[in-house]
């Protein structure tokens, strides 16, 4: 708390005397024209903010992020920035009517602003760097605003961690979620992946805005030894990992969608040796046990199910 205070008025000094005054003056003419009819910058940027906001430690903790670095003149604090209102608009009306709500870009769900407003001044410097892909994503096209998942006064924005993520991300995303619980599933919870992993976050040209082309790709890209090409291609494999694996989690050992030899015959129905359990003369038909289903299961003797370089590894046995 006491910390909180003493870097808030050192803030308030930088401020004061080190920056001095962004005011309409300043504004790039081109904003400043297409701002006017709707509202006016406040003369004195920060400063007039900070003259009813300095007081609440949640404000202030902007100071402590990268926004707030008065050197980089990309950022709202930079040489000309519009500091406060590079994110929140023009907050002159906000500040005659001594701090009405409603004519001020405010942030979270019982904002009075739309999604596009909300979002447009973040976009505005974030287009060109890490939102690029924004307008081509799902969260673009479902009306989700940035700080949806970003908090910006604070020194650390949870969503970056994978601790922040299994929280923010599942919160709308409630089976994936409730997969994190099952047997089998990705190291998430131990902070060692996070959904950023496999999928990014604003958007992409890939399936279900994953981190590269295709799921393959993805998958192969931290378990290469499954990567192939391999002398004798299992088809399902190469097309697509997720025939057999659900990515997010399972109640079946390794991800697996089905159990061995269920998940084998949901392909492999052909009378005789591989699907014997289902047929006439299988188990459910009454018939003897077969042999191959009591040794334990498909993977027992086709141990190489994602594909094999063994010359006679045609059967997937070697
Ligand atoms: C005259 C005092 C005053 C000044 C100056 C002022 N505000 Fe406010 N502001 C308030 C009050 C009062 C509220 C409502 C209570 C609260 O959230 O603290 C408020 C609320 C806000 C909110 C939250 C809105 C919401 O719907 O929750 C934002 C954002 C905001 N102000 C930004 C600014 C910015 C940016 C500036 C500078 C351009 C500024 N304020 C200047 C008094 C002021
Ligand atoms: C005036 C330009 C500007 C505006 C407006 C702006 N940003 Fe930034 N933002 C920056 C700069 C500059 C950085 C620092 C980039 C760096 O150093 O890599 C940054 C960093 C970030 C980061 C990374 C922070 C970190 O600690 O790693 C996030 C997240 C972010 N911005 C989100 C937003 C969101 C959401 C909005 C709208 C509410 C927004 N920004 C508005 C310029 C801006
Ligand atoms: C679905 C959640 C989500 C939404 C919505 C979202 N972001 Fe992000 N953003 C993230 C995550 C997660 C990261 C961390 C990236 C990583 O770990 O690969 C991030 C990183 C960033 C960074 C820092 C990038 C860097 O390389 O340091 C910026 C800047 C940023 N986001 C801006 C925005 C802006 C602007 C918007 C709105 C147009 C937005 N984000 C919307 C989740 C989101
Ligand atoms: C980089 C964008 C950005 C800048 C710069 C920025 N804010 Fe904010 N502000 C936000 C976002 C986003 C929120 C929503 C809460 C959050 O993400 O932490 C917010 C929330 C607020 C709130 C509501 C807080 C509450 O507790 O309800 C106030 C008041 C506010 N900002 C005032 C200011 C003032 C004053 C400044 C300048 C000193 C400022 N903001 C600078 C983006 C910004
Ligand atoms: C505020 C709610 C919200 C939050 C928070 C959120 N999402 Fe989403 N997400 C959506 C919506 C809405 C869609 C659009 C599709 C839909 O309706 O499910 C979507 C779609 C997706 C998709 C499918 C993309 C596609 O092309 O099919 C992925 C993947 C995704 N989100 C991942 C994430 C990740 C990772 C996070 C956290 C970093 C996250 N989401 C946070 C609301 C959210
Ligand atoms: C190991 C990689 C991986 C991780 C980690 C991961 N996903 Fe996915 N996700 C995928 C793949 C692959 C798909 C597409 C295939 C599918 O739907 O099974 C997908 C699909 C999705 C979809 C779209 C589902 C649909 O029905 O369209 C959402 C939403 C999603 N993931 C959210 C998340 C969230 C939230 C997290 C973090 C809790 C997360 N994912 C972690 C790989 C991953
Ligand atoms: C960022 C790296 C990364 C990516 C991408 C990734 N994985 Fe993993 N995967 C891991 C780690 C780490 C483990 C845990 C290994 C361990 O505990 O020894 C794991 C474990 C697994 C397991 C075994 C789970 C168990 O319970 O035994 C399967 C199956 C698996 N991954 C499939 C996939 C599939 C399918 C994809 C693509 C959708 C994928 N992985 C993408 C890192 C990754
Ligand atoms: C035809 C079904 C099928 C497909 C498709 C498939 N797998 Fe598997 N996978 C299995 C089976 C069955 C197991 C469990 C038996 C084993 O450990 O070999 C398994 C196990 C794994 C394991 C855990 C291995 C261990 O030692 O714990 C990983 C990792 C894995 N698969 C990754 C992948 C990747 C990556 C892809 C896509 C390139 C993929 N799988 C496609 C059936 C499949
Ligand atoms: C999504 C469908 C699918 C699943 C699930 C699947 N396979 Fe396959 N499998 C195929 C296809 C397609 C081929 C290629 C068939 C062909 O060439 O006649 C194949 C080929 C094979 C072959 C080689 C056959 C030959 O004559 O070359 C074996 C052995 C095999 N699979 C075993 C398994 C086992 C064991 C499992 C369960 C772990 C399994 N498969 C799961 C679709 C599947
Ligand atoms: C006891 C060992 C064993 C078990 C268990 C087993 N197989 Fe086989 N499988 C074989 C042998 C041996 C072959 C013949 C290999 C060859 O032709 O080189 C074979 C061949 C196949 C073929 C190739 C098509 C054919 O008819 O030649 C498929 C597909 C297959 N098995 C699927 C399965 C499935 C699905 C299961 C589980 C329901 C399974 N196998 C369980 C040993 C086994």
């Amino acid at each position: 708390m006491t910390r909180v205070k003493r870097s808030a008025a050192a803030a308030l000094v930088l401020l004061l005397g080190g920056i001095g005054h962004v005011g309409a003056a300043s504004v790039p003419e081109k904003d400043a024209a297409a701002h006017a009819a709707a509202s006016a910058y406040s003369p004195q940027g920060a400063d007039t903010c900070l003259g009813c906001h300095a007081s609440n430690p949640g404000v202030m903790a902007i100071f402590h992020t990268k926004h707030a670095r008065p050197g980089d003149p990309r950022g709202p604090f930079g040489h000309g920035g519009l500091q406060c209102e590079a994110c929140h608009g023009p907050g002159g009306a906000h500040v005659d009517a001594m701090g009405d709500t409603s004519k001020i870009i405010a942030f979270g769900p019982k904002s009075h602003s739309t999604v596009q407003q909300q979002n447009a001044n973040c976009l505005g410097c974030h287009q060109s760097n890490a939102a690029h892909d924004w307008a081509s994503g799902a969260h673009a096209a479902g009306d989700v605003a940035c700080t949806s998942c970003h908090q910006l006064h604070t020194a650390k924005d949870p969503v970056q961690t994978a601790a922040g993520q299994i929280e923010i991300c599942a919160g709308c995303h409630q089976a994936e979620h409730a997969d994190l619980d099952k047997l089998s599933r990705h190291p998430l919870r131990e902070g060692k992946m996070a959904c950023t992993s496999c999928h990014s976050p604003h958007g992409s040209t890939a399936p279900a805005q994953l981190v590269r082309n295709t799921v393959n790709e993805t998958c192969t890209s931290c378990h290469a030894e499954y990567r192939g090409p391999f002398l004798w291609e299992h088809q399902p494999v190469a097309e697509d990992c997720t025939n057999c694996h659900n990515p997010h989690g399972s109640v079946q050992p390794a991800l697996l969608k089905l159990r061995p030899p269920f998940l084998c015959q949901t392909c492999h129905e052909g009378a005789g040796h591989p699907s014997m359990l289902n047929t006439p003369q299988g188990l459910a038909g009454g018939g003897a046990p077969s042999a191959f289903l009591l040794a334990g299961g498909c993977i027992n003797c086709h141990s190489q199910i994602h594909g094999s370089n063994h010359p006679s590894g045609r059967a997937f046995m070697r």
